[in-house]
Formats: C-alpha cells, sequence, structure tokens
C-alpha cells in the first residue's frame, strides 16, 4: 500500500519569478529561507510521486470550459507556458497515471466528479514552489487543478473532504509508493480588481491561526465569512484547506508568512504533521 509522507503549503505569487531582480534584498533572503525550508522538509519526507494542487491562471482553461475540479492522469505534463518562465528547468514533467487514476476512481466512489486531462501545462502554480524550493530531480507529479480564479468555486468545505479523500485513496493504493500533497497558492492578494496589490495580513494571520487549532468547521465558517473580502487571489486558500484535509486537519507547523508587498501576496509557507 502506498503511504503519505508529507503535507505542504506554499504561496506561488508570480512575482516571485517574474520581479525576482527587483525585489528587495530583504524580501528576497526572507523567500530564499521560506522557500530552502519548505524544500528541505519535501525532501526528507523523500516522496516517489507529489500530488500538487494548484490553481490554472488561464492556461489550460477559459470561461468557455471551467472545471471545478480537474485532475491530470497523463504520463507527463508540459512545463510552465509563461513567456517570463523560461529558466524552469523541466520542460515536460512526468505523471503518475496509476495515482492519478485511482484517485479518480476513489473520488467517484466517495461523490465527487472530476474532470480528467490527460496532458496539463503546469503554469507557476504548479512550479514556482517546486523550483524555489529545489525539489530537483522532480518526482512524477499528480497535478489537481482547483477552480480558485472564477466564480463559482467549489465550497470550502468540499476542498477539505477532497483532501480527506485523497489522504483515503493514497492510503488504498495498490502499490509501495512514498506520497506528498503540496497545496499552493494564497494567501491574501488582489490581482486586477481596484484593490490590486493589497494584502489582507489581518486575514492570513487568522487563517494561519485557524489551520493551527485544527477545527474544521470552525475554519470552514471563517472562511466562507471572510474570503470574498480578502482579495480575488485568497480565493486560492482553498488548496491550503484540501492539504489540511488531507492531514485530517491536525499538526499545522507555519515555516513562514510575511506580507510581501514586492509581489503583492501573503506569502505563506508550511507542513503539517502525518
Ligand atoms: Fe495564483
Amino acid at each position: 500500500m502506498a503511504e503519505l509522507v508529507g503535507v505542504y503549503a506554499s504561496s506561488h505569487g508570480p512575482m516571485i519569478v517574474r520581479s525576482w531582480p527587483t525585489i528587495a534584498p530583504k524580501w528576497k533572503d526572507t523567500l530564499t529561507a521560506a522557500f530552502a525550508e519548505l524544500g528541505r522538509r519535501i525532501k526528507a519526507a523523500r516522496p516517489d510521486v507529489l500530488v500538487v494542487i494548484s490553481p490554472d491562471h488561464w492556461v489550460n482553461f477559459s470561461m468557455d470550459n471551467l472545471p471545478s475540479i480537474c485532475v491530470g492522469v497523463g504520463e507527463e505534463h508540459d512545463g510552465p507556458p509563461e513567456p517570463w518562465f523560461k529558466e524552469f528547468p523541466h520542460r515536460k514533467i512526468a505523471g503518475h497515471p496509476q495515482l492519478a487514476g485511482h484517485i479518480v476512481e476513489q473520488a467517484l466512489v466517495h461523490d465527487f466528479e472530476p474532470s480528467v486531462s490527460y496532458k496539463l501545462a503546469l503554469d507557476h502554480g504548479f512550479c514556482i514552489p517546486l523550483w524555489k524550493a529545489g525539489i530537483d530531480p522532480l518526482p512524477p507529479i499528480v497535478p489537481v487543478v482547483f477552480n480558485d480564479l472564477e466564480p463559482p468555486f467549489p465550497a470550502v468545505r468540499r476542498c477539505y473532504a477532497w483532501g480527506t479523500m485523497v489522504a483515503d485513496a493514497i492510503a488504498s493504493f495498490p502499490g509501495k509508493l512514498r506520497v506528498a500533497v503540496l497545496g499552493t497558492g494564497g494567501l491574501s492578494h488582489s490581482i486586477g480588481e481596484p484593490t490590486m496589490g493589497a494584502i489582507d495580513e489581518a486575514f492570513d494571520r487568522e487563517c494561519i491561526r485557524r489551520f493551527e487549532a485544527g477545527d474544521p468547521p470552525a475554519l470552514f465558517e471563517f472562511l466562507n465569512r471572510r474570503l470574498p473580502a480578502a482579495g480575488n487571489g485568497a480565493a486560492e486558500v482553498r488548496n491550503w484547506v484540501a492539504a489540511h484535509g488531507a492531514a485530517r486537519g491536525k499538526g499545522f507547523d507555519l515555516i513562514k508568512y510575511d506580507p510581501i508587498p514586492d509581489v503583492y501576496v501573503g506569502c505563506g509557507f508550511a507542513s503539517w504533521k502525518v
């Protein structure tokens, strides 16, 4: 049987890469240290496969076709298509069709109806944390795309349930695999709207406190109330909620949080005990 060996979360703001040369040295040091610690923890868990939950930033999907949840079930995926992210060394990223297929099968048994893709382009949401954390060589990736971009969003409690379902699917996978889960996105940020660049530090710190408290119903109530007013990028906290679900809502351990104006994002990094 496969084993869940780690659960992690990371911000992925595109300016972390696109604007790197102009970021203040203090914040570069902060981000470098946080990603390094995230990478150290992931590598220490020695995963054979990473299940990475991220939004799609209009790369694979559009308003013509916007699935709530899509699982990448193919043999391989494409590297980031963003023209400013050419440095990412992996233009092809191996998938793990067996585990991905098993997760989809278990999802259907447990009242989810995810869409699937046999070839996803993995944009900065997937690739910034993997690259900056120094996860090289990359293990095969099972990409899971959540719609955090445009309503209707998946309900917060369903994101948590997705995470627990994934943990159960890993436990029932008939193969000897070490599997880690990484949720990427958030915390608060505001992109392409009148509050562009605003970071809601109070929201972010309360999110962290609630992840630490490990009380899922209280977390859902808080997010349902506060998410809509924390900037459109805060919708990506759903991916942290899925990670929280994979860790059964307990054992949250913050690596670092800082509201970093140079990248327009409340940047958070965390792991859970599993
Ligand atoms: Fe994003």
